[in-house]
């Protein structure tokens, strides 16, 4: 199979597409991001001839021509981190859409997207969400982003969490990992959000809840993880404390205002890399961490291998179910099959060195009848 791969080219994605190439596809590769691309990774990569189109610091014109040249080589397969490679490929190339088996995608706003080009109808082929499928969302957004985003904002800042105002903008998955983990350092957690239900899981998590015009005015730390835009704007910025830190983990770069931060600003320098302070009008300071892009991709590495081995798997096991099955499927957006959901968990816990109970046949029956009362 021929794979089109655009997703952040960091050493766990070298990883994987040595394990496409090792099954024998052949591969191209972009990042999905233009700050999230470890230049030593696809130097690496390059040199084993692999196909690969990225580097750190694209700009917006250079980030789509990597997609291009990925689009170019004509693929049977799709791996998309966010959609832009597929909205680039209906948009742009939608003939080419009738070679394709069928395609995945790895994060909650690309599911999002093609959700929502399904509906409208203009979705062409299958994808798998991989993002949805349990042994992924609940570990990868969860553990993997609540780790690697605040060690984004430690190698950015070097800040003290402990005693800080830290406020985590979506309690979804995202939010509910860096919430736990900002807690465990010490940081008193706010937490804003939209839905009532995620709202109270946060609430009744001990994290104070509160609308964001009201945790503006308190937070030392800001970190945005919903997928929605403007989640911190000029009218929030304006009620800031002097030295506060703002930063995001979500997909793309809209959840804090960065062009009103600019316009807010009467100067701007780095003091540290990934690490930008913006002095105010009035002399107050706000230091925005890796322009506003996903901090953990953008200021550290990303998540560690033990978790991105999940994500991966069901990445993997979801194009070979695909290579097989993908031209019986209409084109929609799918639920990575349970039992392949099922497998990558048994074997994550199987080279962690767990073992689990299994169900007597007895136990099987009464679960399955429940005839059986007081
Ligand atoms: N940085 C990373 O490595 C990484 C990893 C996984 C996912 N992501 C991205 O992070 C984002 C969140 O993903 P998720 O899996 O947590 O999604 P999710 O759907 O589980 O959670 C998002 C939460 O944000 C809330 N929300 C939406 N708009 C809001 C607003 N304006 N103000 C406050 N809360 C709001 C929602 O109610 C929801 O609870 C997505 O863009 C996703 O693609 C990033």
């Amino acid at each position: 199979m021929r794979i089109a791969g655009c997703l952040h080219i960091t050493t766990e994605t070298a990883v994987l597409v040595r394990t496409l190439q090792a099954a024998g596809a052949q591969t191209a590769w972009s990042g999905c991001n233009p700050l999230s691309t470890q230049d030593d990774v696809a130097a690496a990569l390059a040199q084993e001839e692999i196909d690969i189109f990225g580097w750190r610091g694209l700009s917006k014109d250079e980030y789509y021509w990597c997609i291009e040249k990925v689009i170019a080589t004509k693929p049977n397969l799709t791996l998309d981190d966010g959609a832009d490679l597929v909205f680039t490929l209906h948009e742009a190339h939608p003939g080419q859409a009738k070679e394709i088996v069928g395609g995945t995608e790895e994060t909650t706003t690309g599911v999002h997207r093609l959700r929502a080009l399904a509906e409208e109808g203009r979705l062409k082929y299958p994808i798998i969400g991989v993002n949805d499928a349990e042994t992924k969302w609940d570990f990868d957004n969860v553990y993997g982003t609540g780790q690697s985003s605040i060690d984004g904002i430690i190698r950015a800042t070097n800040v003290l969490i402990a005693g800080k105002n830290f406020v985590v903008c979506g309690y979804g998955h995202c939010g509910k990992g860096i919430a736990m983990r900002a807690k465990g350092l010490g940081a008193n957690v706010i937490v804003t959000e939209v839905d009532p239900v995620n709202a109270l899981k946060a609430a009744m998590e001990g994290y104070r809840v509160m609308p964001m015009i009201n945790a503006a005015k308190i937070g030392n730390i800001f970190i945005t993880a919903t997928g929605c835009n403007d989640v911190i704007t000029g009218k929030h910025m304006s009620l800031m404390k002097d030295g506060v830190i703002l930063c995001n983990t979500g997909h793309f770069n809209v959840e804090v205002s960065v062009s009103e931060l600019e316009r807010l600003a009467k100067s701007k320098r780095e003091i540290r890399p990934n690490n930008m302070e913006y002095t105010l009008a009035d002399g107050r300071r706000l230091y925005l961490l890796a322009e506003g892009r996903l901090v953990n991709l953008g200021a550290a590495e990303g998540h560690p291998s033990e978790v991105m081995d999940m994500s991966f798997a069901n990445q993997f096991l979801s194009l070979i179910y695909l290579a097989k099955e993908g031209k019986n499927l209409k084109a929609g957006v799918y639920d990575v099959p349970k039992e392949l959901d099922r497998e990558v968990a048994k074997i994550k816990l199987q080279t962690m060195g767990f073992e689990i109970d299994e169900l007597t046949p007895e136990q099987v029956r009464y679960i399955r009848g429940y005839g059986a009362g007081t």
